[in-house]
């Protein structure tokens, strides 16, 4: 994929435009052609810094501006993109809007909820969560010290309170796992709720250790995942998404000297009913403060676990 190059005159539409790439060879250039009102709807989503869809009139394609990226989903699965400050840019002077770019909070690839402009007191983003409030009393975790250390707790003390700083961070660290296409196929619930943590217990085959002082639910959502695969795949993929953030927020409660238990036994109807949800639930994760610290479990030699093809 090329380059976004420029916005220049139709031929074939008097009002709206070319979108035209720059290849690698000079002669290899893709173009996208914007009739009147695609160009208008185009332009009023970049012109308000927001974010949304522009479906265009041959019925297939459609971009989707994010506020990091927009995103050209064209016929015969061709894919296109261009930065959005960029195209914003372009599209603007185009259509000789004047327009001064803001400071923009990014959500990389979320092109449904509108985006916010930065300020100085938000902090909800992963990044900021991550970098805030040094660890206290742990030594800065490497990740690798994190990995080789971790081991799971079935007994936690909860006469130790897990903070709100420490399962931010866990939350945050979710957020920053890879999902694919970056659509984030996944949520996580945050049980507070004792007698949700009760009836969760119920619904994983009683195993009583999930009734945790942190109790995180993550489940799948494969609606957010906006690529035209088959259902089977996007389930697949939000699977996966699920997953991989369960797994970063239980590196991360390592990391904050906390201890975790993976729970994969577990009746997803069950959950889904006592949630009020009807999105699957993949694992749920509980968090706390071991009763003992152990040693790291073994594992399989290093060369039976990999097999190498030459
Ligand atoms: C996919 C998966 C499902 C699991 N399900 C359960 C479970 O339902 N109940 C449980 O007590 N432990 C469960 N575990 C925890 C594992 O038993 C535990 O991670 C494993 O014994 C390795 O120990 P370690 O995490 O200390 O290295 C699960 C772990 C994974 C990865």
């Amino acid at each position: 994929m090329g380059s976004f190059l420029k916005v220049e005159p139709s031929y074939i539409s008097k009002e709206g435009c070319r979108l035209v790439w720059q290849g690698i060879d000079e002669d290899d250039s893709d173009v996208v052609v914007l009739n009147k009102e695609e160009l208008d709807s185009l332009a009023e989503i970049l012109e308000k810094n927001s974010t949304g869809k522009v479906e265009l009139e041959d019925e297939f394609s459609t971009i989707l501006v994010n506020t990091d990226l927009v995103q050209f989903r064209l016929k015969d699965s061709k894919y296109l993109e261009a930065k959005t400050s960029v195209l914003t840019k372009a599209i603007l002077d185009y259509k000789k809007v004047p327009h001064i770019p803001k400071p923009i909070k990014i959500y990389p690839k979320e092109f449904l909820p509108s985006i916010q402009i930065e300020t100085e007191e938000q902090t909800t983003q992963a990044n900021a969560v991550l970098k805030s409030k040094s660890v206290k009393g742990i030594p800065q975790s490497d990740l690798f010290r994190v990995m080789t250390t971790r081991r799971s707790t079935r007994n936690f003390d909860s006469s130790k309170m897990v903070e709100q700083w420490q399962i931010d961070k866990i939350l945050a660290a979710a957020d920053t796992a890879p999902t694919a296409g970056n659509f984030q196929g996944f949520e996580v619930f945050y049980i507070k709720n004792k007698e949700v943590k009760k009836r969760l217990v119920e619904a994983a085959n009683k195993q009583p250790f999930v009734n945790a002082p942190v109790v995180l639910v993550f489940c799948m959502n494969p609606s957010r995942v906006k690529i035209s695969f088959p259902p089977e795949i996007l389930a697949k993929f939000s699977l996966q998404d699920a997953t991989l953030a369960a797994a970063y927020s239980q590196l991360a409660a390592s990391a904050l000297g906390l201890s975790s238990i993976w729970i994969g036994m577990l009746d997803e109807q069950k959950v889904q009913q006592i949630l009020g949800i009807n999105l699957r639930p993949s694992s749920i994760l509980c968090i706390g403060y071991p009763q003992k610290s152990k040693p790291p479990k073994s594992r399989r030699n290093l060369k039976d676990l990999v097999r190498v093809i030459d």
